[in-house]
């Protein structure tokens, strides 16, 4: 028997003698439960009698992408993050804000686009791994959720026409059977230009692009562009005696509107000019205590007791730059499981 997703509050489905009454709140946001109301004739009537609300039998029915319960509270993101993100206060902040705000925003006029910016290990991956789990149950494993790597997804120059037809219709079809879909690009300064200008429409502030509105969908960008501005200015903040924390994001604004020049690909591409992107977020470069941070946290999560000999022996073993210094991790946490493995 044929189900058809139903798409809007209030639809009515007969299913055999049994007639579901699905009632979607208003909004049709359907992030909170959805109390669906069980009508049943004949035999089995009596014994199913009652109010369900659970949005896991609505969706194993229809085929919807619910965001899970509670995400737009925005408190498992901030917790996911407190948790496993470290040395990071500006990304956490700006991620936690544009999250809620756009989850609880009815009626966006445009898909969210945050492109985190920082050196490799700083956490980028780690953060959209966080975000995407406080949205989908699976998360990266939803499919719901789509990650792209240049070099791994788009890596001929010559078959660049055939990559943008493919992202496109991946995008428009993705986005046509869930709204809400994520899409996250890694290594988006390896990226080919005009493969970025064919992402550009699906960010705009349009209402609809041939049936389909992009307004709920998702787009996080990774990129190591701007990494060595944020570190400058983080460098210089520690040369001046000031906390780390004490780092605004006003401090960075500039940085990044200065790197927005620069001569990379991302950057010269329309999604800067026409302010595609709604959040930079700037990954700071790692310190000696955030790698032992890592460290601890990796030993745990593999069931192992901390042992603070090993944390640091691993965070020693880590290069540290500026020369003199050495204040900051050149890989940042990123080595940190592999160098582990050698000790246990
Ligand atoms: C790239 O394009 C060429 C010619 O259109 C085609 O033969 C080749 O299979 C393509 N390569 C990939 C990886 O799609
Ligand atoms: C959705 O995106 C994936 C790539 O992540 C692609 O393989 C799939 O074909 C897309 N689905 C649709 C319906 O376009």
């Amino acid at each position: 028997m044929k189900l058809l997703p139903p798409r809007r509050a209030g639809r009515r489905f007969v299913l055999g003698a049994t007639v579901l009454l699905w009632q979607l709140s208003a909004t049709a946001q359907a992030v909170e439960p959805i109390s669906l109301g069980l009508a049943i004739a004949g035999a089995a009537a009596s014994a199913l009698t009652g109010i369900i609300s659970y949005p896991k039998l609505y969706c194993y029915f229809a085929h919807c992408c619910l965001h899970k319960p509670g995400a737009r509270s925005g408190t498992v993101l901030q917790e996911g993050l407190d948790d496993r993100l470290f040395g990071q206060h500006l990304a956490k902040k700006v991620i936690v804000k544009s999250l809620t705000g756009f989850l609880n925003n009815p009626k966006p006029k445009k898909p969210l686009a945050l492109s985190l910016h920082g050196w490799t290990g700083t956490g980028k991956n780690f953060a959209s791994r966080i975000i995407v789990e406080s949205l989908f149950e699976g998360g990266l494993n939803s499919k719901f959720v789509h990650q792209f790597v240049s070099t791994l997804h788009f890596p001929h120059q010559q078959n660049i026409s055939q990559y943008k037809d493919q992202l496109q219709m991946w995008i428009r079809g993705n986005v046509s059977s869930c709204p809400r879909s994520v899409f996250i690009f890694d290594e988006m300064d390896k990226m080919h230009a005009g493969l970025i200008d064919s992402i550009k429409p699906f960010l705009d502030y349009y209402e609809e692009l041939d049936g389909v509105s992009y307004r709920k969908a998702i787009f996080i960008f990774l990129s190591n562009a701007g990494a060595e501005k944020i570190t400058e200015v983080a460098l210089d903040f520690w040369r001046r005696g000031k906390r780390r924390e004490e780092l605004s994001l006003r401090d960075l604004d500039l940085t990044l509107s200065v790197f927005n020049n620069k001569n990379s690909g991302f950057w010269h591409s329309s999604l800067i000019d026409k302010h595609l992107i709604d959040y930079f977020v700037p990954f700071l470069p790692l310190e000696y205590k955030h790698v032992k941070m890592c460290i601890r946290v990796e030993l745990e999560s593999r069931g192992y007791e901390v042992d603070e000999d090993i944390v640091t022996q691993v965070a020693d073993e880590m290069t540290y730059f500026p020369k003199e210094e050495r204040i900051y991790s050149d890989k940042g946490c990123k080595t940190v499981c592999t160098k582990l493995d050698f000790y246990l």
